[in-house]
């Protein structure tokens, strides 16, 4: 959570007047989310309400332009940190398709270091920590992760041999602005995270990956028909399918189980049709679930917990 978003917020809440000017906006466009990133891409000073209230009265028809041209689609590349143990558990070669890709941060889990620490006590030999770098060496980009149950700890980083994504709006990471908007999209008080987006646009700048623009359920068929032979497709997707309404969650479903294709996601609780169900069907674990907590499932067989920023993961038995 931000604290800071927390108080604008319940400013703008108790603040008619500027509600009424937040509502010239469509409704579809009316979250804080966009209009509070919006205002910090355009210099917003992070801080108590009243200093925000008054620079965003006077800078409004700024910010409302950016509203409606942009679109909340933060990338995370800390979610590599949950997908990797998955997917260096897959036989390779890979092909990595990733759906809802934003600007493709997350399509290159091979290409950062890991630090995962153990978060139960069970040091496994190695001081309770284990360090995972790139074939090439150690990354500029070290995600953080702290892990639970029978997680698979990869001793190497799985073999990638092609990767593409989809999106509504791909973004750019050779665009200044579109990085701009990226770290914008970013809480003010998860400088971390900041950095280390910075760190992997720097990273992906060096081997770009194409990202279609279009529907994920339109796309999928003919991009994976694009795979290499002889490659492992995984369909892979992080935070997306809350986009979607519940027929188009369904037929994605549908087309997972349907193309030759392994499919890992990683999501809120309720979104990945039947995942929810079949988790539930484990009660002890139910019990204590953090609402928080996204359910990476593979196949859509729920496999482990996930922090929605990938800084921890319990793996189920
Ligand atoms: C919250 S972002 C997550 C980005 C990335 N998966 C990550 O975890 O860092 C969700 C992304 O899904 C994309 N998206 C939403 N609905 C989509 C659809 N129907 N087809 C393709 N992309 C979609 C959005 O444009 C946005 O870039």
């Amino acid at each position: 959570m931000s604290a800071c978003y927390e108080a604008w917020a319940a400013g703008v809440a108790n603040d008619p007047a500027l509600v009424s000017v937040i509502n010239q906006l469509p409704a579809v466009k009316r979250q804080p989310n966009l209009v509070f990133s919006a205002a910090r891409f355009h210099g917003a000073p992070v801080g108590e309400y009243p200093a925000f209230a008054a620079w965003l009265r006077e800078h409004w028809d700024l910010v409302a332009a950016t509203c409606l041209t942009h679109a909340t689609q933060t990338n995370e590349p800390g979610r590599c940190a949950v997908l990797l143990p998955a997917l260096a558990a897959l036989a390779g070669p890979l092909a990595l398709i990733e759906v809802g890709a934003s600007a493709g941060l997350c399509l290159h889990p091979d290409r950062y270091s890991y630090r995962y620490r153990r978060g139960d006590g069970d040091g496994d030999g190695d001081g309770g920590e284990r360090m995972l770098h790139p074939v090439d060496g150690p990354s500029p980009v070290v995600l953080e992760c702290t892990v639970t149950g029978p997680v698979p700890l990869p001793e190497r980083m799985p073999d990638i041999v092609w990767r593409a994504g989809i999106d509504l709006n791909p973004l750019d990471v050779r665009s200044e602005a579109d990085v701009a908007w990226l770290e914008a999209l970013i809480w003010p008080e998860h400088e971390d995270r900041r950095e280390r987006l910075r760190a992997a646009v720097s990273v992906a700048r060096q081997q770009p990956v194409e990202i279609v623009r279009g529907d994920l359920n339109r796309e999928i068929a003919a991009l994976v028909a694009r795979a290499p032979a002889g490659a492992t497709v995984v369909v892979f997707h992080t935070a997306v399918l809350a986009y979607l309404d519940e027929t188009d969650r369904n037929r994605f479903a549908a087309q997972m189980a349907e193309l030759p294709v392994r499919w890992l996601s990683n999501e809120g609780q309720s979104v990945v049709p039947g995942v929810l169900e079949r988790l539930s069907r484990m009660p002890a674990l139910a019990e204590s679930i953090p609402p928080s907590a996204f359910i990476l499932a593979l196949d859509g067989e729920p496999i482990a917990l996930a922090q929605p920023h990938g800084r921890s993961l319990h793996w189920l038995a």
